[in-house]
């Protein structure tokens, strides 16, 4: 189950990604925003970040003008690992070094198809583990998050 979530900036890319995870025969719970009408990323970043982290979804993909306020929303969740990615490669490595769990792109920074090839990346890529394993917890250790 994939969290969806965007505010009006991320709105268009959010409803086409629906197809996208269909496709790809995954399920996703949609957190809003329900319209192109200005609203406020921390809220919708919030309700999906929070389903990560309670495991009721096992990833989350957010969408907002840049991807920024998104992520930053995302990883103040207990658990949450959020990678705003601008390109490929960044939603591969956030996948094999990281084990990201929440993708977050900016649909004002990213055309379409550079968006879509990310969240495949990001959702066929595994997690590398071996030395990463070590890293990642970390992250959660240090910080209690
Ligand atoms: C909305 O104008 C914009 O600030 C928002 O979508 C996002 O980019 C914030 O990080």
């Amino acid at each position: 189950m994939i969290a969806l979530a965007s505010d009006h900036a991320g709105f268009e890319y959010k409803e086409r990604l629906k197809g996208v995870l269909t496709s790809l025969g995954l399920s996703y719970r949609d957190f809003g925003t329900a319209s192109q009408e200005a609203s406020d990323y921390p809220i919708f970043a919030h309700a999906a970040a929070a389903a990560v982290s309670t495991g009721e979804c096992e990833r989350g993909i957010l969408l907002c003008g840049t991807g920024i306020g998104m992520s930053i929303v995302a990883n103040k969740h207990p658990g949450v690992r959020a990678a705003a990615c601008q390109c490929v490669e960044a939603a591969r490595l956030g996948r094999l070094h990281n084990d990201a769990n929440v993708l977050a792109i900016g649909g004002r920074l990213t055309d379409w198809a550079t968006a879509e090839a990310i969240v495949r990346e990001f959702l066929t890529t595994p997690f590398e583990g071996g030395r990463h394993e070590r890293r990642v917890e970390l992250i959660h250790t240090l910080t209690n998050l």
